[in-house]
């Protein structure tokens, strides 16, 4: 009979051939095991997934107290559903008051996709701006905002309209003009390998933004949920966005997606007309009761509070010959090494010694460090010790 592997590679889709091939026995807290028992310590939280960990107990009670009273009764929007109320009222008490209104949807791409249609039906334009380097999702108009035409171009026609300018780049910021419905952005770039906005950037971009009447949205799928060190990123640099966009941890380990903006422009979808924008599953009450819990948590145990101190001691016990430069923003974190040729000898030997850590989509001499929230200072010097003898490795390949 087949075993797994062999199933896995014959009827799951991959996307690529670079499959990890981890075979997942059970995840707990900072932990991942395998079916052969192997520990692995998750550095990478599924890519800023797993916030609060592995299985999170307030989290996994939330869900099962939401199987026992419902799961699934009517398509978004139709139904009072309590943790949908609960969840709005609580994330709207805890953000500046006006984002007051949220749109729950499935995943990150639904809510970039929520975004640029926002973006139209509010301001009657059709230009859209992102960044270069920037990964906004995986559906065809959140990929039409990637500037990689190597991989826009297989897939063309994008989306029209589309404009870019660079990340952290002043002078560019002219080219926000009165044609521009809207400007996605995340607050620290991720996949570029974590750049944090320079100072006065964003603040610099909110300003044309009300110059010209554009809609500016942050991307905080990746930053949100106290990643950077503050629930949003927004909140630490001082900026406030016409609207945001959430995903990822928010659902603490459960898929679920969000926009969230004022009363005004979200009823853009529900005139001229109505039904602008619906889902089936969006919303799910599970992912919202999950939701809940997780936002919960963060709060009652200010997690955000500790993320700084923790990624200062994680970046001076990680100090290496081959590492040109750390860059954060609080537990988002990228490794840049001197040569690239090293990239992929760390990546693998790291996760060989039991450490996960991942590459960047646009960054060819950075690793990915994005450990859950929680970790505390013996998972540092595990996680560290393991990444140090990764590099000891890389270098001793080309010694
Ligand atoms: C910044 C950012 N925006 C949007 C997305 C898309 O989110 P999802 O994969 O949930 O559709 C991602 C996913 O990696 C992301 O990192």
């Amino acid at each position: 009979m087949a075993g797994k592997r062999e199933l896995f590679l014959k009827h799951v889709a991959q996307t690529s051939n670079l499959s990890m091939m981890l075979e997942v026995s059970h995840a707990e807290g900072m932990y991942i095991t395998d079916v052969r028992g192997k520990k692995y310590l998750d550095f990478n939280s599924g890519i800023s997934v797993s916030s609060l960990g592995h299985r999170n107990p307030d989290v996994v009670t939330a869900i099962k107290k939401q199987t026992d009273l419902y799961m699934h009764t009517m398509v978004y929007g139709e139904h009072i559903q309590a943790p949908q109320v609960y969840y709005a009222q609580l994330l709207t008490s805890v953000i500046d008051s006006s984002l007051n209104s949220i749109y729950f949807l499935n995943s990150g791409s639904e809510a970039v996709e929520l975004a640029i249609k926002l973006g139209r039906k509010y301001t009657g334009r059709h230009e859209v701006m992102a960044c270069r380097n920037a990964y906004h999702g995986s559906t065809l108009g959140a990929e039409s905002l990637r500037s990689d035409l190597d991989f826009t171009s297989a897939l063309a026609p994008t989306i029209p309209g589309i404009r870019h300018i660079d990340f952290n780049d002043f002078g560019q910021i002219e080219k926000i003009n009165e044609h521009i419905a809207a400007l996605i952005i995340e607050p620290v770039q991720a996949e570029s390998g974590v750049n944090p906005p320079a100072p006065g950037y964003l603040d610099a971009l909110r300003a044309k933004c009300d110059e010209t009447g554009t809609l500016l949205i942050f991307d905080e799928i990746q930053t949100g949920f106290s990643r950077t060190g503050s629930l949003f990123a927004y909140q630490k640099y001082g900026v406030l966005p016409d609207v945001l966009l959430i995903a990822k941890s928010m659902g603490g380990g459960m898929p679920i997606g969000a926009v969230v903006t004022g009363r005004q422009i979200m009823q853009s979808i529900a005139n001229k007309p109505s039904l602008a924008h619906i889902t089936t599953f969006g919303g799910h009450p599970v992912c919202v009761a999950a939701s809940l819990a997780a936002l919960q948590y963060h709060l009652n145990h200010d997690i955000a509070y500790g993320v700084d101190k923790k990624a200062e001691i994680l970046k001076k016990k990680l100090k290496h010959p081959i590492i040109k430069e750390i860059r954060n923003s609080g537990l988002m974190m990228a490794v840049e090494l001197t040569k690239k040729k090293y990239l992929k000898h760390v990546v693998s030997r790291a996760i060989e010694n039991g450490v996960l850590v991942d590459y960047f989509l646009f960054n060819d001499r950075s690793f990915r460090l994005a450990p859950p929230l929680i970790l505390e200072e013996k998972h540092i010097d595990e996680g560290t010790t393991k990444l140090i003898e990764a590099m000891n490795f890389a270098l001793q390949v080309y010694s």
